[in-house]
């Protein structure tokens, strides 16, 4: 039996291993249930007890022995796994990495230019750094004019003939400069006003504009379209209503209103207990601004329209404070999941 040690104790100094599988072997064989180790120590109860001591001793010793080559390697082996400058590209992703989503104002900015794009729009964007002519002159607003107090406008410093745009109505001067009608558009994006920050009002927001350029273009058209928009966005049971109002660049113009969506017109805060909430302005293309943009004024009408794309996002979800839209906050942001 001690020659057996003393051969098992050579072979545990002298192995080496080259895998995972190898040491599991090896383990098995010196250390399973049916071990040559563990059998030995199932021999050492038939030892004499004057032998006991020396055996008990040189068997502790292998078993330590083996024990410790094993642990040696199985650690070797598993730090070489986990080495990062060694990719296992075939293991499972990283659990801890989070999907994202999409920003409220961008679901519903898809939205939107998903309704009009069933009735032919297409998308067009212009520049947020605008010059003067296409924010506001060539849309009947030229220097001086009261309508510019509408907007209270950033200038660019270095040169006063740049503005941030107030409004993305800028984008439908290019269009008609650079398109020969039918044009049907429409112009998502960020604009800027040189507003305190409130729950209600922030210096840069987002609209979308809409164009309608062909030869026989009614206000009937305008309407049918936002409220198919509408019905689309806020669901086929609101309504709508269009109140006359004035903007420089449209005659007639008009203030549209949709059917409260809270409380379906019954009444409640948000819409002032009216049952009635804004939600863009409108009319028919000013002949002035066909002619500053090069389109004939006889054989073209069209129809416009413009809105704020948090408004709309504040109304859908019923968020109360604008401001959200702008902080960053996972907790609010998290909330909206849809594509
Ligand atoms: N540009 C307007 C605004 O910012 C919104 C608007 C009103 C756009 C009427 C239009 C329109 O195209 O026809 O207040």
């Amino acid at each position: 039996m001690l020659e057996k040690i003393a051969r098992l104790s050579e072979e545990v100094k002298a192995s080496t291993v080259n895998s995972l599988e190898e040491i599991e072997a090896l383990r098995i064989k010196w250390l399973g249930k049916k071990g040559e180790i563990t059998e030995l120590f199932d021999a050492f109860k038939t030892v004499p007890p004057e032998q006991k001591k020396e055996f008990g001793q040189q068997l502790n010793i292998l078993k330590t022995s083996a024990l410790d080559k094993i642990n040696t390697w199985k650690q070797e082996f598993e730090s070489q796994v986990t080495d990062t400058s060694v990719p296992d590209l075939s293991l499972p992703g990283f659990p801890s990495v989070q999907n994202g989503s999409r920003h409220p104002l961008s679901i519903v900015k898809n939205q939107i230019i998903a309704i009009f794009s069933r009735m032919g729009f297409t998308v067009s964007e212009g520049r947020e750094i605008e010059d003067d002519w296409h924010n506001f002159t060539a849309l009947n607003t030229p220097e001086n004019h009261p309508a510019r107090d509408m907007q209270d406008t950033f200038y660019v410093n270095l040169n006063p003939e740049m503005v941030l745009r107030t409004q993305t109505s800028s984008v439908q001067v290019h269009i008609m400069q650079s398109h020969k009608p039918p044009i049907r558009t429409i112009s998502p994006g960020r604009v800027y006003r040189n507003e305190a920050i409130s729950a209600r009002a922030h210096c840069q927001f987002h609209q979308v504009e809409g164009l309608y350029i062909d030869e026989k273009v009614s206000f009937a058209d305008l309407k049918q379209t936002l409220l198919y928009f509408t019905r689309e966005m806020f669901g086929a049971d609101t309504k709508i209503r269009l109140r006359p109002s004035y903007f420089p660049f449209t005659e007639p113009s008009a203030e549209m209103d949709i059917s409260c969506t809270i409380c379906k017109g019954k009444g409640c805060n948000v819409c002032k207990y009216t049952g009635w909430v804004e939600i863009m302005g409108c009319g028919m293309v000013d002949p002035q601004v066909l002619i500053n943009c090069g389109i004939s004024e006889t054989k073209y009408k069209g129809f416009a329209f413009g809105m704020g794309i948090e408004r709309i996002t504040m109304l859908k979800y019923q968020v109360k404070d604008l401001r959200l839209f702008f902080e960053n906050d996972l907790r609010f942001l998290k909330q909206f999941t849809s594509a």
